[in-house]
């Protein structure tokens, strides 16, 4: 059986190093990952004073050393920077300009505005440039239209410096890697179903090391090409937070066998091995339940759709056309061209599988997710050639090293 080791988590990844920002005492980040995203990150809070070091294969934040950046920063590609660090920058009280390259500009920040806005912060832009002059923020109790980790994150991290209680109600339950690192930390949070609490102003003592796991949503690439190659496959200290395992669930219902070997918990994380194996695939009606729970797979589901007796149907998806690109329009154009059955809906896709693939030029519209599950098609699909496959950088660095040696 072939084992493979996928990068570390990003959502961990960014959570403990802007987390780490907060502290008293430096946190120690065992195995970040190192990739695009994580270090828009970095490179943001090394502009707002943070002192960052790197040992071996740890980065170390040394805690808060907070001072006004000089010059408007760069979130990059990453929303999860834009939107987590706005949530800490709303409790500073100095103005920061944030940017970032032309997908970010597009995407919406009104998502954070109202409710850190409601709280206090001077909050201007609903797409970037966003400004945010923070200060003595309240706490507010907020009920959010959509399911998102990363405004209930910028929430919860403003909470920290708000007085009172600050309350969040999902509609349904997106990852929790931010609770989950807070009450590691150490912090009193208060969970009921998909209400969130805590009370502010907390200052986290820190002083403590945090291990990333493998990421889920890195890992999901492989798991689907492993099935499209009819081979088994063990990926070894991955998350399976189950906020995050959607994928498997859907799996699990097209008829797929899988095993979790070695649960433990890493750091208030629940990390495993994986493995899979093949089997054929059927069509599934994808409930729009779990949707926050593999939110970043989709694209993928979509390929492997493709292999399946039968259609899948994929609602409640709508927040992927606030992504880094517009996913669903991205795999339907992108899958059409290579002569799929699918069709696209406001908030979802239909993919008829089974029919036969012709390879041809396609592209990645700079999306990481959208490179690596349209290279991973191209494992059985030949003739298929991405414009645009090195944006699997901002995820995965080794992605096409990886995907060659399973081949
Ligand atoms: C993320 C949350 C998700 C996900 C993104 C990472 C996070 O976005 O798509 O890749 O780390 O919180 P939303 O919370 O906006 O759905």
């Amino acid at each position: 059986m072939k084992e493979i080791i996928v990068p570390p988590d990003k959502s961990i990844s960014h959570r403990a190093i802007l987390i780490g920002s907060l502290c008293n005492k430096p946190i120690r980040i065992k195995n970040p990952l190192k990739a695009g995203d994580t270090l828009s990150t970095i490179s943001c809070l090394s502009n707002l004073g943070i002192k960052i070091g790197e040992n071996n294969n740890e980065i170390i934040v040394y805690g808060k050393s907070w001072k006004k950046p000089e010059a408007p920063l760069y979130c990059g590609n990453s929303g999860t920077t834009m939107r987590l660090l706005s949530g800490i920058l709303a409790g500073l009280p100095f103005e920061t300009i944030l940017t970032g390259d032309d997908s970010l500009s597009k995407r919406p920040m009104k998502r954070i505005r109202e409710p850190l806005s409601m709280m206090g912060a001077k909050f201007v832009g609903d797409y970037p440039p966003i400004t945010i002059e923070g200060g003595d923020l309240k706490a507010i109790s907020y009920k959010m239209p959509i399911s998102s980790a990363q405004v209930k994150s910028s929430i919860l991290l403003a909470g920290l410096s708000a007085k009172g209680k600050t309350t969040i109600t999902e509609p349904l339950l997106s990852r929790d890697h931010t609770e989950k690192m807070l009450e590691f930390l150490c912090v009193p949070i208060k969970r009921d179903g998909f209400t969130i609490s805590l009370d502010g102003p907390y200052e986290i003592e820190g002083g403590l090391q945090i291990e990333t796991p493998g990421d889920f949503s890195s890992g999901s690439f492989f798991i689907a090409a492993a099935l499209i190659l009819n081979m088994e496959i063990k990926i070894k200290n991955i998350g399976v937070n189950k906020t995050r395992t959607g994928f498997l669930d859907c799996l699990k219902k097209m008829g797929v066998g899988f095993a979790i070997e070695n649960e433990r918990n890493i750091c208030n994380e629940p990390v495993g091995d994986i493995i899979i194996s093949p089997g054929r695939l059927s069509g599934i009606e994808v409930s729009s339940d779990i949707i926050p729970m593999m939110i970043d797979e989709v694209p993928i589901l979509s390929v492997l759709a493709l292999f399946a007796d039968g259609k899948t149907i994929i609602k409640g998806a709508g927040e992927l056309r606030a992504k880094e690109t517009d996913r669903i329009k991205a795999m339907v154009c992108e899958l059409s061209k290579l002569g799929a059955k699918i069709e696209e809906l406001d908030d979802g896709i239909i993919i008829d599988g089974g029919y036969p693939l012709k390879g041809t030029k396609v592209y990645s519209y700079k999306d990481h997710r959208i490179a690596m599950a349209l290279s991973v098609l191209s494992l059985n699909v030949s003739g298929i050639e991405i414009e645009g496959k090195e944006w699997a950088d901002i995820s995965f660095p080794n992605f096409y090293e990886i995907l060659s040696s399973i081949r």
